[in-house]
């Protein structure tokens, strides 16, 4: 058992809004679960447990970034810099480029390459207090090269101490096989792609990219009808540079989450409201795209729909390993609170990952995922970056990384 003590608690065990802070607290782990954890008035006297000194700071629940794409080989520095001369990222896309110049580099990296790249990636975030991530892939677009990002994704979670979950979006772009047959791909991942890969286990949810230079909502409605099927959970990249009322059609399949959502309306608002949908803002990808038009942030608080943050870390729309980051742009981009921003990378990170039951608070039964911070008041991990003020961090009870700094 370890007792941690003279700690000021951010639970994020509130329903609706704010940290659940106790001002002085005590949590207990006991092997890789939380025994528990309130004020330190009516803590329990626990059996013979090592004893920790908060020494005053934060402890809130391990962060988790709940988008990403991180297995993924190449480079699109040059496209940047296309980019910087006047191309839109859709321009690129359009011409040949983008998503496809990765699937070229991922179809022809090694496991072992790829593992190596992904891994550096992980460690990255796993040093700013992250204990929990869904991994998607999507650069291979043919069985092979999915299951080789999905196996990747797998062994990264055994390899650091970290929760992984895989998100199949093998409907991310027309691969060139089947190029001007959109439909004959989707039907290649109905078909094929996505039953072998659930099969062998590698899917814990589905994905798919819903965009005039992705697939259409009939196509998208196909992938999540089969994903249905196999009872997969799934999720949609959704209404970013157009509104393709691709939320609602999520929504109507009770999808864990949608994502970036520039463009999302009030109907789909309320689709996502009356369906638990969770809304995942993307500020990295807003921010690297340059895009003006922020998401219909004050409708979301509105109809109550959950707010998640996350990197979206990738290639080509956001290569930003950084989920701190994404706190403090949440709150300059998009003008969300310093709550609204932790919540974000807590607890309804976790209801998009659908593992709220076990990560995102700070709660008896819970995994003991906790992270502790060398600051006073919890909206300094919304306000300043650049200085990593993680001091310790427990993933599933033990002590991981980073210099301890008590
Ligand atoms: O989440 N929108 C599609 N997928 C990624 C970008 C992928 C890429 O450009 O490589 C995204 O923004
Ligand atoms: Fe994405």
């Amino acid at each position: 058992m370890q007792r941690i003590e003279n700690i000021q608690l951010a639970t994020m065990a509130a329903e609706e809004t704010g940290y659940g802070i106790i001002a002085d607290a005590v949590v207990i782990i006991e092997n890789d679960r939380i025994y528990w954890a309130g004020p330190a008035s009516e803590a329990p006297v626990s059996a013979p447990a090592e004893l920790i000194d908060g020494h005053g700071q934060l402890l809130t629940p391990a962060l988790i970034d709940c988008h990403t794409h991180l297995v993924w080989a190449g480079s699109r520095a040059a496209e940047f810099a296309q980019r910087l001369h006047g191309a839109s990222y859709a321009d690129i896309a359009r011409a040949g480029g983008g998503i496809a110049t990765t699937v070229k580099a991922t179809r022809a990296a090694s496991f072992e390459h790829l593992l190596q790249l992904a891994e550096q990636r992980a460690h990255a975030l796993l040093e700013q207090g992250v204990g929990a991530l869904e991994i998607k892939s999507g650069y291979g677009l043919e069985l092979q090269t999915e299951r080789k990002q999905l196996q990747v994704a797998r062994e990264l979670g055994q390899r650091l101490p970290l929760t992984v979950t895989t998100t199949l979006l093998a409907a991310h772009a027309i691969p060139p096989e089947f190029e001007g047959n959109a439909d004959g791909y989707i039907d290649e991942i109905v078909n094929n792609i996505l039953p072998t890969l659930a099969e062998e286990g590698l899917v814990d949810a589905v994905d798919a990219f819903c965009e005039s230079i992705g697939f259409s909502v009939e196509q998208t409605e196909r992938v999540f009808k089969a994903a249905q099927q196999l009872k997969l959970p799934v999720k949609l990249h959704a209404e970013q540079i157009t509104n393709q009322q691709g939320t609602a059609l999520a929504a109507r399949f009770q999808a864990l989450s949608a994502d970036h959502l520039e463009q999302l309306d009030e109907s789909g608002v309320k689709a996502m409201a009356e369906n638990g949908t969770v809304a995942v803002l993307l500020p990295g990808a807003f921010y690297f795209l340059r895009d003006t038009q922020v998401p219909p942030v004050e409708l979301l608080r509105r109809y109550g729909v959950p707010i998640a943050l996350a990197t979206d870390a990738n290639p080509g729309s956001s290569p930003i390993h950084n989920l701190p980051l994404m706190l403090q742009m949440g709150a300059t981009l998009f003008r969300l609170t310093p709550e609204e921003c932790l919540r974000g990378v807590t607890i309804n990170a976790a209801k998009a990952l659908g593992l709220s039951k076990r990560l995102g608070q700070v709660k008896t039964g819970m995994q003991a995922n906790l992270a502790l911070w060398d600051v006073k008041d919890p909206a300094e991990l919304s306000y300043q970056f650049g200085v990593n003020p993680l001091s310790k961090l427990w993933l599933n009870g033990d002590v991981h990384g980073h210099a301890d700094r008590q």
